[in-house]
């Protein structure tokens, strides 16, 4: 299977994880559109869906699936969503579609995070996939500055603005031994909005697409 495909199947195998009747916030990126694709032919089994960027909000309504604002919504059973890099304690580095803040967000809600994968994103150590930080406009130098003296280069995705308005920085070079230890720091550099480790709140499954079917990991 090529990576499309794995992707593909992974969405499909998400769906038995929606919970009927109630409402599922939804990830961003090339993975999770497949799953809001999916999720379109059960979509009245659903109350509706809480979207994690703008791109998501649009495919969902596009599909004719309502969809809620997080600050209306008391209970979001589960949320699913792709990611860039994922390790064996469900540790997660995302945001390579800059999505990272709002995804963190609703995942901080959601009662279980899946993570939807092809085999290619399982990693043993994450930092090869550049770590996406969100950063005040004004605070960008500063902040790369401060990502320098952490041991990464930081490089700012150009001609990109996230959906709260701010900008991006890429961090380049970093070996990511302790996730959590990590994502707690660079939260603490003033004028970052939040950065792609999701290591404090990791998945509780992961549904990695392989060459042989669907595996369903959990950090246990
Ligand atoms: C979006 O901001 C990201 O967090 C995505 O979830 C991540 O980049 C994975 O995207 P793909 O499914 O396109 O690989």
């Amino acid at each position: 299977m090529n990576q499309d495909e794995l992707k593909q199947a992974v969405a499909r195998a998400a769906l038995d994880y929606v919970v009927e009747g109630k409402i599922v916030g939804v990830g961003t990126g090339s993975t999770a559109r497949l799953f809001i694709d999916a999720l379109a032919e059960i979509k009245d089994r659903i109350a509706g869906a809480v979207a994690s960027s703008e791109d998501t909000r649009r495919r969902l309504e596009g599909h004719g699936i309502r969809v809620f604002d997080l600050n209306d919504v008391a209970e979001l059973p589960v949320y699913i969503d792709g990611a860039d890099e994922i390790n064996a304690e469900m540790h997660m580095i995302k945001g390579g579609g800059g999505a990272l803040t709002r995804e963190k967000i609703v995942a901080a809600v959601a009662q279980k995070f899946i993570c939807i994968v092809d085999g290619s994103k399982y990693v043993e150590v994450m930092g090869k996939f550049p770590l996406p930080v969100e950063v005040i406009p004004m605070a960008r130098a500063h902040v790369a500055r401060e990502l320098t003296r952490l041991g990464g280069t930081p490089v700012l995705r150009a001609g990109f603005i996230t959906d709260n308005g701010n900008l991006i920085l890429d961090v380049k070079g970093l070996q990511i031994l302790d996730p959590v230890d990590l994502e707690t720091r660079i939260n603490q550099i003033v004028g970052v909005v939040s950065n792609g480790l999701f290591a404090r709140r990791p998945a509780d499954v992961c549904l990695l697409g392989t060459d042989s079917g669907v595996c369903t990991l959990t950090g246990d």
